[in-house]
């Protein structure tokens, strides 16, 4: 079965869908995207990750390009057409054409939209049964790492440095000597009296949805929780660490740089986390309301 893309407004062939060369995403990185996680053909914290969407575009005054039921239901389209049971759904939107100019065109060009997926078998993988290693890389982005911009060369060549190092991810480092996030993940430890660490959601970080959802499953199931910044010593020291994104859920991590984490196996903590988020996805994975989509 062909697989498809959507752009501006057509489902198209994967290998041709296309567009402008004067594209200011492709220009200047002018745009921002999503990545949304599908589990068993449904699309989970779709709600959160267009209210993120939503707030990124505004942040930097793209326009929303259609309704927000209305990009629902092209995801979910795509989704199908694509017969996509796991995988995931890839979102970017960008300024626009428009002859090339750093200035934001004026009046506003009309956004551009394109959507992939890509099938991918989450369960069962090496990854959460063993843990990962990442190692600690310089944080080089700009002051406006919530917005989630396809503006990503800094988060390449610290993924880059991670791979050539025989990690799985690049825990960024700011000038303190404290842990940001990954390159594309959040960056989380667990303290040795047991409670769970991750950086507060400001300009600094990226606030991951899964972050987010974490963060509630930790409050429902009493798990103590601190949103505040931590040093690399300190996380070398815990007792246990992990590090989220809608692809890698919950991913143990058992060494930073050198350093062993724990007993150097997945903990106790960041399991149970793993599996509560695990079983969320395959559950109630929270989609929106069917009446609103509906309704658009
Ligand atoms: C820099 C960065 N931080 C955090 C995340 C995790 O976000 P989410 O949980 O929404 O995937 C990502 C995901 O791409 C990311 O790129």
């Amino acid at each position: 079965m062909p697989r498809l893309a959507y752009v501006n407004g057509r489902y198209v062939q994967h290998g041709a869908a296309a567009v402008h060369i004067e594209d200011r995403g492709y220009q200047f990185s002018d745009g921002i995207y999503e990545v949304v996680t599908i589990v068993n053909r449904r699309m989970v914290d779709e709600g959160p990750h267009l209210d993120r969407l939503e707030r990124s575009l505004s942040e930097i005054e793209i326009p929303m390009p259609m309704t927000r039921n209305v990009l629902r239901m092209v995801m979910r389209e795509l989704v199908r057409r694509n017969s996509v049971e796991n995988g995931l759904l890839y979102m970017q939107i960008t300024r626009g054409v428009s002859p090339r100019d750093h200035k934001f065109p004026d009046p506003p060009c009309t956004p551009s939209v394109v959507m992939t997926t890509r099938k991918a078998n989450f369960a069962g993988h090496s990854k959460f049964s063993d843990g990962v290693k990442v190692v600690t890389v310089p944080d080089i982005r700009w002051q406006r790492c919530d917005i989630k911009t396809i503006s990503l060369l800094p988060n390449c060549i610290g993924k880059t440095t991670a791979a050539r190092a025989g990690a799985y991810e690049g825990w960024q480092v700011d000038a303190d000597g404290h842990v940001t996030e990954g390159t594309s993940s959040n960056a989380w430890i667990i303290t040795k009296d047991g409670k769970l660490v991750t950086r507060a959601a400001t300009h600094d970080i990226l606030n991951g949805i899964t972050r987010m959802t974490i963060l509630r499953i930790a409050k429902e199931e009493g798990i103590e929780f601190e949103e505040r910044a931590f040093t690399v010593e300190e996380a070398q020291n815990a007792r246990e660490a992990f590090t989220s994104s809608a692809t890698s859920f919950a991913t143990p991590v058992v060494q930073i740089d050198d350093a062993i984490i724990g007993n150097g196996h997945p903990g106790t903590i960041s399991t149970r986390i793993l599996e509560s988020y695990m079983a969320y996805c395959t559950g109630d994975a929270a989609p929106e309301d069917d009446h609103d989509a509906a309704s658009a």
